[in-house]
């Protein structure tokens, strides 16, 4: 197991936690997120997880990297007990206030997730949830999931989905209609500097914080990590489809991700896993 100390280099959580706290402004009124919908009742979770985490009722959930909180909000309206954590005080200022104002009851602790443990007391919750854009963003996958296996009970569970790294590999020529890959498939300790002037929301202007550091991981990393946690990983899927467009050839399909048309790539993946008990 890795050490308990955070493994971000302050620089690199300094300049991505601006960014997030730009961003946090920026995607609260965008179509993407769709908060009015939420207030009206929608549930944010997608397809996939909705159908891989069932019934919730009564289950403490950990929701690692919530952003504004709809996701945790909405686990709270289908029963679960639920806590969100998130490195940027926008968001969880947001998430709180959105939470005051649907009656959800909630936690919401803005820390980084790797520190999570010095916040939270350890075993606690019977599942830990991330998603959809939470890894590119860690330097060590095998900090994170010995943080989020140290919150779970003993069988308690782990469900991620995220991009896949060959999505991250892709590179699309509008010109000519032709997708490349780069190089980078593995993992590296030194991070990428990637300039977001952008959000992926595609609304909301451009940021003023674009510098971010980012990382890869490869499939090998995120089975290896869970395992050396102490975690059974019951189901590895990857999946032709993914959540936002990254792309603009990409079609959304009738359950709302977004596919490459005549391509047959990964571009998302999810991992189910349990904690084994100590025996
Ligand atoms: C793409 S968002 C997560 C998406 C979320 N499922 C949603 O759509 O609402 C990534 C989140 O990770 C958070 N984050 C990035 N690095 C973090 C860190 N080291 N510790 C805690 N949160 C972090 C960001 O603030 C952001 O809210």
């Amino acid at each position: 197991m890795k050490t308990n100390s955070p493994s971000h280099d302050e620089t690199y959580l300094r300049a991505n936690r601006e960014n997030w706290n730009e961003r946090v402004v920026h995607h609260f009124g965008t179509k993407y997120y769709d908060v009015q919908g939420f207030l009206s009742g929608r549930c944010t979770l997608r397809p996939v997880e909705l159908k891989a985490l069932g019934d919730v009722t009564g289950k403490r959930i950990l929701h690692l990297q919530c952003h504004f909180g709809l996701d945790t909000l909405s686990l709270r309206r289908m029963g679960g007990i639920v806590a969100g954590v998130d490195f940027s005080e926008a968001a969880i200022q947001k998430a709180r206030e959105l939470s005051e104002m649907t009656e959800l009851s909630a936690e919401f602790y803005c820390t980084d997730v790797h520190s999570v443990w010095d916040v939270l007391d350890c075993g606690s919750f019977d599942l830990v949830f991330a998603s959809y854009g939470v890894f590119c963003w860690i330097r060590d996958l095998y900090h994170w999931f010995a943080v989020a296996s140290a919150m779970l009970q003993p069988d308690g569970r782990i469900f991620v989905i995220d991009g896949h790294p060959v999505l991250d590999m892709l590179n699309y020529d509008a010109a000519d209609d032709r997708f490349s890959f780069n190089g980078n498939y593995f993992h590296e300790e030194a991070p990428e500097l990637c300039t977001v002037k952008e959000s992926y929301t595609g609304e909301g202007g451009s940021l003023v914080n674009s510098t971010t550091y980012q990382w890869y991981h490869h499939m090998g990393e995120f089975a290896t990590a869970a395992a050396s946690a102490g975690l059974m990983v019951h189901s590895l899927t990857e999946y032709p489809y993914c959540h936002f467009r990254k792309f603009p050839c990409m079609v959304q399909r009738s359950d709302s991700y977004w596919e490459i048309p005549n391509h047959n790539l990964p571009i998302m993946f999810s991992m189910d896993c349990r904690k084994v008990p100590n025996v």
